[in-house]
C-alpha cells in the first residue's frame, strides 16, 4: 500500500538521521536522557518493516515493565507523540506470547523482553531486524544469538540499540573506538541530551542540575564512567577534539615511557599560543629500542626537537655499565629524565583536565568560543583524535586505583596508588605534564589585567620555542 503518512511531527535531529540511515549491520545510539533514542530505534524499525515487505522484526529491551510501559508503548500507541507506528498501517495484531503486529506489506514486528528469555524461544525464528531499547541492560549472549538469526529472506539484516551508556561494559568494547576491538561493520551515534532540540528548556535546566558524575552518564552520554577513575575530569567529549592542521610554529616536544617487556609509549605534544596542551599524535608498541628510534624518527619528519622527556629508568645503569639511554642515543635519539613523583604527576594532570569556570574553548576546538553545552568552561589539555593517540584514550579512562583490600579499606592514611595495569601511555602523559608548568599557576605581577595575556605570559616564559 502507498504510506501516505503523516510523520511530520518527527523532524529527525542530525544524528537519529546518521542512525536511521545507516547501513551498518550491527549499529548503536548512545545517548543521554531524552536524546531520542527510543525515537530512533522505533522509526529504524518502522522503516526497515516498510522497505522489505514480509519481513519479520523483532523490538526487544530487557525487562517485561519497561518494555510494555516504554519501548512498545511509544511505537504502538504512543506516548507523548502520536505512535511511531501509525495504526492505519497494522493489519493485525496478537498478544500471543507478547504483543506483535502485522502490517499491511505482510511485515511482521514482535515486541519481547528478554526477561524470561531461553535457548529455545532465543533461537526461534529467524529475523530481518532486531532492535534493543537500552541495550546495555542485555547481555552480549543475547546479542549475539540475535546476531546469529538475522537471516531472514527478506532483509535488511541489521540489528541496532539505544542505550544509555555503562561504562567499559560490552557495548563498549563492541562498538566504541577508543576500546581498539570494536567490530567491523558497527557503528555508534553519540548524542548528549542537547541533541534533542525539542526538550524543554526546563527539563535540560533540571538534568544540567544533576551530579556532576550523574550528569557524565545520564546527560552527556560519556563511557569513561566508573568508579576508581584516577582522572575522572576525563571527558571524552570535551578532551578529545577531531584532527586539525597543527600550525608548524607552536612549540613542540616529546614525552616517552620505556617498556623493556611492556609497550613502549611515545607522546607527541604541541603548545598553542595560549598554553594549552594537545596530545597530538602516539605510538604504542613493544619491541626493540632500534624499532622505536625507527618509529620516532618517522613521526618526527624534517623537524628538529628536544630531548625527549623519558622514564627516569632509562637512566639507570645496569652490572654491565649500560642503560637504555645509551642504547637511544645510538640510535640518535636524545632523552631527558621526567619528574617521576607518581602521586604529584597524577595530580598534574587531573589539574591540566580540569575545566575551569568562565574559561573559553580555544578557537580550533568544536565548542570553540563557548563555555561547552554545560556551561562549565574549559581545560587545558586535549587529545587529537587520531589512531596514534588511541592507546592514551583506551587507558586513560581505565586508569584506575588501586583497590584497597577489605582489611586495608580503613587505612585511610595509606597513600593511593594506581593498580598497575596498560598505563604506559598514562605514564607518558604524566611525564609530558610534569615537564610543564602548572596550568593555572599564578600569574606574575602585572598592570595589564587581560587573564588570557597574563596566561600566555606564564606559559611563554617555560616554553622555549624549538
Ligand atoms: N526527532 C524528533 N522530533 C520530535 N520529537 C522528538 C524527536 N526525537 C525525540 N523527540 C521527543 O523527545 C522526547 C524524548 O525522546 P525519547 O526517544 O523518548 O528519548 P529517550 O529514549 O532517549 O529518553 C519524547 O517526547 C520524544 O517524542
Ligand atoms: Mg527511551
Amino acid at each position: 500500500m502507498s504510506t501516505e503518512l503523516d510523520l511530520r511531527w518527527f523532524g529527525p535531529l542530525p544524528k537519529q538521521l546518521t542512525f536511521l540511515r545507516s547501513p551498518a549491520r550491527e549499529a548503536v545510539y548512545a545517548g543521554g536522557f531524552g536524546s531520542g533514542k527510543t525515537l530512533s530505534g522505533g522509526f529504524k524499525a518502522l522503516l526497515a518493516a516498510l522497505e522489505h515487505p514480509g519481513t519479520v522484526g523483532l523490538v526487544g529491551r530487557q525487562t517485561y515493565g519497561a518494555l510494555r510501559d516504554n519501548t512498545q508503548k511509544v511505537l504502538l500507541e504512543g506516548d507523548d507523540k502520536p505512535p511511531i507506528i501509525p495504526p492505519e498501517l497494522v493489519a493485525t495484531r496478537s498478544e500471543k506470547g507478547g504483543t506483535s503486529v502485522t502490517l499491511h506489506n505482510g511485515s511482521e514486528i514482535l515486541f519481547r523482553s528478554f526477561q524470561d528469555w531461553n535457548e529455545t524461544k532465543l533461537l526461534g525464528p529467524n529475523y530481518g531486524f532486531v532492535y534493543v531499547d537500552e541495550l546495555t541492560e542485555c547481555t552480549e549472549k543475547v546479542w549475539l544469538a540475535f546476531l546469529s538469526r538475522l537471516r531472514h529472506p527478506a532483509g535488511p539484516e541489521q540489528a541496532w540499540g539505544t542505550t544509555n551508556p555503562n561504562g567499559h561494559d560490552w557495548v563498549w568494547r563492541r562498538f566504541h573506538p577508543d576500546s581498539g576491538q570494536a567490530e567491523s561493520d558497527t557503528l555508534l551515534v553519540h548524542a548528549p541530551s542537547e541533541e534533542n532540540v525539542h526538550l524543554s528548556d526546563t527539563y535540560m535546566a533540571w538534568l544540567r542540575s544533576q551530579q556532576p558524575e550523574w550528569q557524565k552518564r545520564y546527560v552527556d552520554a560519556n563511557f569513561d564512567t566508573a568508579a576508581g577513575q584516577i582522572w575522572d575530569e576525563w571527558n571524552r567529549t570535551v578532551h578529545v577534539v577531531p584532527p586539525f592542521e597543527v600550525p608548524y610554529q607552536w612549540t613542540r616536544f616529546e614525552s616517552l615511557d620505556h617498556g623493556r617487556r611492556n609497550p613502549t609509549a611515545v607522546l607527541w605534544w604541541a603548545v598553542d599560543p595560549e598554553g594549552n596542551l594537545i596530545v597530538c599524535d602516539g605510538y604504542y608498541e613493544p619491541g626493540l629500542v632500534e624499532q622505536h628510534a625507527t618509529a620516532i624518527k618517522t613521526t618526527r619528519g624534517e623537524r628538529k626537537w628536544p630531548p625527549i622527556v623519558a622514564d627516569p629508568q632509562v637512566f639507570t645503569r645496569g652490572f654491565d655499565g649500560q642503560c637504555v639511554n645509551d642504547e637511544y642515543q645510538r640510535h640518535g635519539i636524545q632523552l631527558q629524565a621526567a619528574a617521576n613523583d607518581v602521586a604529584a604527576g597524577l595530580n598534574r594532570v587531573s589539574e591540566w583536565l580540569t575545566r575551569r569556570a568562565g574559561e573559553v574553548f580555544p578557537d580550533w576546538h568544536p565548542y570553540a568560543g563557548t563555555l561547552g553545552p554545560d556551561e562549565q568552561g574549559a581545560p587545558r589539555l586535549y587529545v587529537i583524535d587520531t589512531p596514534g593517540t588511541q592507546d592514551l584514550r583506551r587507558e586513560i579512562p581505565d586508569y584506575r586505583w588501586r583497590d584497597l583490600s577489605p582489611s586495608q579499606a580503613d587505612k585511610t592514611d595509606e597513600p593511593e596508588e594506581p593498580r598497575k595495569k596498560d598505563d604506559h601511555a598514562c605514564d607518558a602523559l604524566r611525564y609530558g605534564v610534569m615537564s610543564r608548568a602548572r596550568p593555572w599557576a599564578p600569574a606574575p605581577l602585572r598592570t595589564d589585567d587581560d587573564p588570557r595575556e597574563r596566561r600566555q605570559l606564564s606559559v611563554g616564559l617555560r616554553d622555549r620555542s624549538f
